[in-house]
């Protein structure tokens, strides 16, 4: 298994090219199976969890490429109506496949994604709002085998109990191809729904939305257009971070601001120096780095849990008695005991880990656990004295693009391992 050794401490000072959005990539892919027609969808990032997802199409039968950041949907079909357990136990993105395959074909087999490290993470909101689109649900041995009763499926009058992204993004796929108005309420609006929400529009689907509210007015049918997916808002934060943690100066590109309104406005508390250098790209840098007192992570436009790990490692140094509290996952603190391995004063109660500052970190040997906590480790690994070696970093090269080479081209003496 690759492992990467990293040699701190260090001082990220450089230009970063930001990637488009994994988590935008993933739902706009596996939307392409709702429509008729060809297209190019461009800043797709190449991720483990991109290239996964299009073996999964290739595997239904779909015609696609993926080369150069571009992925391309020639005039496809889904052939193979199930999606096997090897695949979606991988990648539990693929859940978000069910919603429009249900929508265009009628009979669609989809293994339970199951717990991740961070959590139980169900199904239950997806299932729930497809059964009353007239959606025969059954679990049978180990997979969801799902069967639509009408020729279309029925729009629906829905508010979702917890807020979700992925049912949200499936529910809204299903409806688009659904017969009538379907309205959504208590939706998860981040602008990675809303850039699928952009790309479906522009493939003849009728989507509106006003705060959490979505509506969708089913079409006929949906044909592919070409898109741009939009910056990767959380790998911007996470490198954002590990600036700030390492007292550094870089230039990002391709870089939107927009997206990350808060964690920015707390970020500048913190020390944050911010320079507009076009619409695009902007230099941040930081001298000194102040603590926060008390941050929880919420869903948007809230703090991102996604960038809750790489802010625990951030604090290290600095964190007099700071609080950070985990709302979105049950167990999202699994990197704390592999930080403690760099020196951390980290203390969990409850849903909120403490961080007390500590002088000097020093580089150990620590395991990737999940993309994000996996970045935190880059960051504690920047700012120790000394070698670590981060294990299992399959986890990394599923969500950040190039990372080691990025972290490189700044000044970092990193390197990659078989
Ligand atoms: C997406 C993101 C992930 C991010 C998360 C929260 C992708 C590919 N992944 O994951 O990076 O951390 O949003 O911003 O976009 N839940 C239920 N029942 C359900 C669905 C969800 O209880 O049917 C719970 C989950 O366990 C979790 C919470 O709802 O506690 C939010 O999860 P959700 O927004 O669905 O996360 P994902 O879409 O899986």
């Amino acid at each position: 298994m690759q492992k990467v050794v990293i040699i701190g401490p260090a001082s990220l000072k450089g230009e970063i090219d930001i990637s488009g959005s994994k988590n935008a990539s993933l739902p706009i892919m596996i939307s392409t199976v709702l429509a008729k027609g060809s297209c190019l969808i461009g800043n797709v990032p190449n991720l483990r969890d991109t290239r996964f997802l299009v073996s999964i199409l290739k595997d239904l039968g779909c015609k696609v490429d993926f080369k150069k950041n571009i992925f391309a949907v020639h005039n496809s079909n889904i052939t193979k109506k199930s999606a096997d357990y090897e695949y979606v136990r991988q990648m539990r993105a693929s859940i978000v496949l069910l919603g429009p395959v249900i929508a265009r074909y009628k009979k669609f087999k989809i293994a339970l994604p199951g717990g991740c490290s961070i959590g139980t993470r169900g199904i239950d909101l997806h299932l729930k709002a497809l059964k009353l689109m007239g959606v025969k649900i059954s679990i049978r041995n180990g997979y969801v085998e799902a069967e639509r009763k009408l020729s279309k499926l029925i729009a629906i009058n829905h508010k979702f109990s917890k807020i979700s992204v992925g049912a949200t993004q499936n529910i809204v796929m299903a409806a688009s191809l659904a017969k009538g108005k379907s309205t959504l309420k208590n939706c998860a609006i981040e602008p990675e729904v809303i850039d699928l929400i952009n790309f479906l529009n522009n493939c003849g689907a009728k989507i509106k939305f006003s705060k959490r509210t979505i509506i969708v007015d089913g079409v006929e049918y949906l044909e592919l257009n070409n898109h741009e997916i939009i910056p990767d808002r959380i790998e911007a934060g996470s490198y954002l971070l590990a600036t700030m943690a390492s007292k550094g100066k870089v230039i990002f590109n391709n870089f939107k601001p927009d997206d990350l309104t808060l964690p920015l406005e707390k970020y500048k508390l913190m020390g944050l120096k911010v320079k507009k250098l076009s619409n695009s790209s902007y230099q941040f840098s930081c001298n000194k780095l102040n603590t926060i007192k008390k941050i929880s992570t919420k869903e948007y436009p809230g703090y991102p849990t996604d960038l809750q790990a790489q802010l625990v490692a951030t604090l290290l140094k600095v964190g007099q008695k700071s609080k950070v509290t985990e709302n979105i996952f049950e167990n999202r603190f699994i990197h704390i005991p592999e930080l403690r391995r760099f020196g951390a004063n980290l203390k969990i109660k409850d849903k909120t880990v403490e961080i007390n500052k500590v002088n000097d970190l020093y580089g150990a040997e620590v395991m990737a656990t999940d993309i994000r906590a996996s970045f935190s480790l880059i960051i504690a690994a920047i700012i120790s004295k000394g070698t670590t070696v981060i294990n299992r970093i399959y986890h990394l090269d599923r969500g950040y693009e190039d990372f080691d080479l990025k972290l490189k081209k700044c000044g970092v003496n990193i390197k990659r391992k078989k």
